[in-house]
């Protein structure tokens, strides 16, 4: 049963939710300069990507709806979304595409949030013609299609047939008359990816790396055998990405493993235009409803705000100008992928 999976996925990502656990977006630090900050009031959350303008750099990423519950927990991300004005993902959309009387569970997210950026969410099996139905019934701004292989053969009722997804993504671009962002769940895309990802003409691709919710743990858990946990490590962290994407020339959205407002702004240090949070959020909202929610996203963006004022950058986009260390496993990522790291650390170097 697609909702009893739902549910379960809430349960587990919740329980293994751990926000002090290190990622490598530890691995990234600014170069501090004491005389570099500005005026808050002349820093702009506003960020623009591909002719789209979102007021914020952040966003509630794709997580629920296909049940009971989780129809309630999408009104709550719904609200928390308007009353802060971040942009919102819906959960993958199949159940909806397979049983159409779950369609309350998912259009709750427009109908407290009408004139909010709504992002419809479906997997890269689906036809053109199921694309235009997930978004048509959010009136969605546009479409994420989620790439999850990984999830899927750890998953005991999970799919073992991938080959089509690369030229479903390619229709779907072509007829859906949404743009579409491509996602990975947390496993990580690859500079090869984004590359084919933008001859496909896509218009984001948002690397949904390792380092926060892990979904090959959440299946292992839902397996009665737990015979998978060896992939529990599986794929490339979310700064990874970032850096190993940074010249592919298509935007890039970071999420997987966002723990803080400093991680956004790290995220976006790195070249990324805009930030997802999931399992961060889930829980808040578990925990203290859309109030709390509402609370710690308006929390998240003053913050932003304020370490950008620090770092002297009045615009997401005006991050990728600060020096930034990269250190450990990450440095040895990049040394292995032939990135030079020192190109973030000095990107302007100077003559005194
Ligand atoms: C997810 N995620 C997800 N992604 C997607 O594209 N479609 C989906 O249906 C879901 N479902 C889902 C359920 C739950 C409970 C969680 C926590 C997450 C993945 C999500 O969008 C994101 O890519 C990962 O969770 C990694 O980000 P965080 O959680 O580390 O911020």
């Amino acid at each position: 049963m697609i909702s009893d999976r739902k549910n379960d996925h809430v349960r587990l990502a919740a329980e293994q939710h751990r926000p002090d656990r290190g990622n490598d977006f530890d691995d990234v630090t600014f170069i501090h300069h004491a005389l570099a900050g500005i005026d808050q009031e002349d820093v702009s959350l506003t960020t623009q990507f591909a002719g789209i303008e979102w007021g914020t750099p952040l966003y509630i990423n794709a997580m629920t709806g296909g049940s009971a519950k989780t129809g309630d927990i999408n009104r709550d991300l719904a609200i928390a979304a308007r009353e802060t004005g971040i942009p919102v993902a819906s959960g993958s959309m199949s159940a909806y595409l397979k049983d159409p009387s779950t369609a309350p569970t998912f259009k709750v997210l427009r109908d407290e949030n009408p004139a909010g950026f709504i992002m419809a969410n479906v997997n890269a099996n689906a036809t053109v013609e199921q694309a235009r139905q997930a978004v048509e019934l959010l009136a969605a701004d546009a479409l994420q299609i989620h790439l999850n292989a990984v999830q899927e053969i750890v998953m005991p009722e999970g799919d073992r047939s991938f080959a089509a997804w690369g030229p479903r993504i390619e229709e779907i671009v072509e007829g859906v008359g949404v743009p579409v962002f491509v996602k990975e769940v947390g496993f990580g895309l690859s500079r090869d990816t984004v590359l084919t990802l933008r001859k496909a003409g896509v218009t984001v691709a948002d690397v949904g790396g390792r380092g926060g919710t892990n979904f090959a743990r959440i299946e292992n858990g839902r397996r009665v055998a737990g015979d998978y946990a060896y992939v529990d490590d599986w794929g490339q962290s979310t700064p990874a990405c970032l850096l190993d994407a940074s010249d592919v020339g298509l935007p890039l959205f970071a999420s997987g493993g966002v723990r803080h407002p400093l991680d956004v702004v790290r995220a976006l240090a790195l070249g990324a235009s805009a930030v997802g949070v999931a399992g961060t959020f889930l829980k808040t909202v578990l925990e203290g409803g859309p109030d709390a929610l509402i609370t710690q996203i308006s929390a998240w963006l003053d913050q932003i705000k304020s370490i950008m004022t620090v770092l002297g950058a009045a615009t997401p986009a005006g991050l990728s100008h600060c020096e930034v260390r990269i250190c450990g496993e990450l440095r040895e990522f990049c040394a292995d992928r032939g990135i030079d790291v020192r190109r973030f650390a000095r990107p302007f170097p100077t003559v005194p």
